[in-house]
């Protein structure tokens, strides 16, 4: 098997015969993609500013729709803030730990502003506003994991800050029109971390027209196919108390479980008070 089609394989836990390309640059690139993992845990190495720098240049090199870049990032260094946001997520503990904590937001103020400033009307007041300041901000966070991992480095986002998103926007003064996409964790990793296995092309890419008819027998042999490469322990499962045993414990019995608990209720009034029209 080849470089990429050996990533590629320990991507999905199974051939999903992917092509080569001739060893290089590109290959390099194609191969970092494919070897993306989370990470948790941080050493105590500080990450230089110029590394930071650099970080914050490939990450604002992500394309950005109409080229409007509607994105700011928040560093964290005051440690009573960091403090602060890390006690409202105290199973998350690398939000206290890890060497640097960024916050990504999605930012459709400047825009107006400027609108403002150059006596223009912002014409496009509705949810696209939002949507395309959130799409901007995910693919500068995807642009600097990318570059973190290049230069080194460890990542993990955290959506869990949009759980406290009044108390977070009031901790860094977010302004209307601002709000947190994710927060940062970043720092030199302290564990190898794993490949997490995602699932298959078959039953992510469509051809023509969607079609999900498969949808149970596919997720049966993913399901499995994931339990064979990492099995959840007994002491991870969620809601034991609600739902109870099972015969089988797998990723979907896992996800389902996480996406049956109600949160961010409180999203929807947070956007409406910084002002964005939802409609
Ligand atoms: C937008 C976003 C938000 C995330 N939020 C959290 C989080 O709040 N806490 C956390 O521990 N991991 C978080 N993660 C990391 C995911 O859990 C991780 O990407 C996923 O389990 C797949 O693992 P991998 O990135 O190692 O492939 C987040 C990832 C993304 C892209």
């Amino acid at each position: 098997m080849g470089k990429l089609a050996d990533l590629a394989a320990q991507r999905f836990g199974m051939d999903t015969n992917v092509g080569e390309v001739a060893p290089g640059p590109g290959q390099d690139t194609l191969a970092a993609l494919l070897s993306h993992r989370t990470h948790r845990r941080f050493l105590d190495d500080p990450v230089a500013e110029e590394t930071l720098n650099l970080l914050y240049a490939c990450a604002l090199s992500a394309p950005a729709k109409s080229d409007l870049q509607q994105i700011a990032i928040i560093r964290i260094q005051d440690p009573e803030k960091r403090a602060a946001i890390a006690a409202l997520m105290p199973d998350m503990g690398w939000i206290g730990t890890c060497p640097v904590f960024l916050l990504f937001c999605g930012d459709s103020r400047r825009i107006r502003r400027l609108s403002e400033l150059r006596g223009h009307p912002f014409a496009n007041d509705h949810l696209d506003a939002f949507l395309n300041a959130a799409v901007d901000t995910g693919l500068v966070l995807q642009n600097f994991i990318t570059a973190a991992e290049a230069a080194g480095l460890g990542c993990c986002p955290i959506s869990v800050v949009r759980n406290h998103i009044n108390t977070i926007a009031e901790i860094t003064a977010l302004p209307d029109y601002v709000f947190p996409l994710a927060g940062m964790c970043l720092g030199y990793p302290a564990h190898p971390g794993f490949t997490s296995t995602r699932l298959p092309p078959e039953i992510v890419v469509h051809t023509d027209q969607y079609d999900d008819s498969q949808l149970p027998e596919q997720i049966d042999a993913y399901d499995h196919r994931r339990h064979g490469i990492y099995t959840i322990p007994p002491e991870k499962y969620r809601k034991m108390a609600e739902y109870g045993e099972v015969d089988f414990y797998g990723w979907s019995e896992d996800k389902t479980r996480q996406v049956s608990v109600r949160e961010r209720d409180d999203l929807a009034d947070y956007l409406r008070r910084h002002k964005f029209t939802l409609e």
